[in-house]
């Protein structure tokens, strides 16, 4: 009798741990550092007001390449998260697996095509149908800057080309400081390869080289141009920097040890967990050369579909949840990104916030709005992967050649 009391109980626990309780959320992201787990932390508690179970799923690793392998293999053996941070041409590709559900019902009842702009809206729709929800949008083009190191290295204001930014990385160097923090992956090296090139070449090049992979603007004298200053920016950085997290870097300007990091706004996240201002601690401003541009990056949850009821309904609920206006602002007052939705309020936003935003109306109707590559939103993930392991292995080795970097990623290019 005893015996098939433990056996009974044994197998309650093991079906109890398999099954979905009715309400519960799993969400995959890869929100790890101090700024972003304070972030993801509001739709947990906003989630959990509305009555259901979070299941934190953090899978660690800027940029999200660990959170894609992880994701993939929980698919493919049969057991999706209820929902993933998953983003740009890659939300495409999930949807065309036919694993995503359709969020329509909640788009429509919250009139989501009227709150979206359109290039957001286009990127979390499949065939018409929204598969994903936006949380945010980050501009990637940003420099940082610890207000403490230009003023012992006597720097008095940002650079806004690339030859002030090398002034002002010497004058860094002289003070027995760091120019440049930089951490070494390869998404971070494409996040200041492409604001170099951005600031170098402009929109329209940025667009026809990395957006359309047009072989001709990828072998041209921009191009060439380009990657000899973004060879040079690494000589403004420390040996250290191979392996370096990003956020580690940005530590280094909160310490007051390194001058500047090329980094998108999620950088701003971090100052401000640690408790610094902006305007006063550290500054922000486009990186040179790209005042009248913006590489865009949204962040957004695609949903899995699954069959339990409780699951489903608290899908829609996070949908709903993350389009909502309460989330909306706090997440992004957290995260340094400025809201998806068109109608919210930045009053209570940092000069580098409203910035952001008005930069991001402003380029939308001069073509200065483009999609960032290092982030996913530009090409699809095979292209996108072959082309900054091109750059990174340019950044790394100092005996490739520009012209033999400009040969492989054209050929990189060519394969999409
Ligand atoms: C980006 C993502 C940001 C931030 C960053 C570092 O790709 O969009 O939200 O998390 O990586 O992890």
């Amino acid at each position: 009798m005893l015996k098939l009391k433990t056996i009974v109980a044994a197998v309650a626990m093991a079906i109890s741990a398999h099954a979905a309780v009715a309400g519960e959320v799993e969400v995959l992201h890869y929100w790890t550092s101090g700024g972003e787990a304070k972030s993801v932390a509001e739709l947990k508690k906003i989630m959990q007001a509305k009555g259901h179970v979070w299941k934190d799923f953090a899978v660690a690793g800027g940029g999200g390449d660990a959170a894609a392998t992880v994701l993939k293999s929980r698919v493919v053996a049969g057991n999706p998260p209820a929902a993933a941070q998953i983003k740009g041409p890659a939300i495409q590709e999930w949807a065309n697996e036919g694993v995503l559900a359709n969020l329509d019902a909640t788009a429509k009842a919250e009139k989501w095509d009227d709150v979206l702009p359109k290039v957001v809206a286009d990127v979390m729709k499949y065939k018409g149908n929204y598969v994903a929800a936006p949380v945010n949008v980050h501009r990637v083009n940003w420099m940082w800057a610890s207000s403490d190191a230009l003023k012992k290295a006597g720097v008095k204001s940002m650079p806004k080309t690339w030859d002030e930014f090398f002034a002002a990385g010497d004058a860094l160097k002289k003070a027995g400081l760091i120019a440049v923090a930089h951490g070494g992956q390869n998404w971070q090296d494409f996040t200041t390869f492409e604001s170099v090139a951005l600031g170098v070449g402009g929109a329209k090049f940025y667009n026809d080289a990395f957006v359309k992979l047009d072989p001709k603007a990828l072998s041209s004298d921009t191009m060439k141009k380009s990657l000899e200053t973004f060879r040079k920016v690494k000589s403004y950085t420390d040996a250290a920097a191979p392996g370096r997290d990003w956020n580690l870097a940005t530590a280094m300007l909160i310490q007051g040890k390194a001058g500047f990091q090329l980094m998108g706004d999620w950088a701003k996240g971090e100052f401000l967990a640690a408790g610094k201002v902006p305007g006063k601690d550290f500054m922000c401003a486009a990186a040179p050369g790209t005042a009248n541009a913006y590489t865009f990056n949204v962040d957004s949850f695609a949903m899995f579909k699954l069959k339990d009821a409780g699951a489903q309904k608290a899908q829609a609920d996070l949908a709903s949840s993350i389009m909502g206006k309460e989330f909306q602002e706090v997440f992004n007052l957290n995260k340094g990104s400025i809201p998806a939705r068109t109608d919210m309020k930045m009053d209570k936003f940092d000069d580098c916030g409203k910035l952001s935003a008005k930069d991001f109306v402003a380029t939308a109707k001069t073509g200065g709005l483009v999609p960032s590559v290092a982030h996913g939103m530009a090409i699809k993930p095979a292209a996108e992967g072959a082309i900054k392991d091109a750059v990174s292995q340019f950044w790394n080795d100092d005996k490739i050649t520009v012209a033999d970097a400009m040969k492989k990623i054209a050929a990189a290019g060519a394969a999409k």
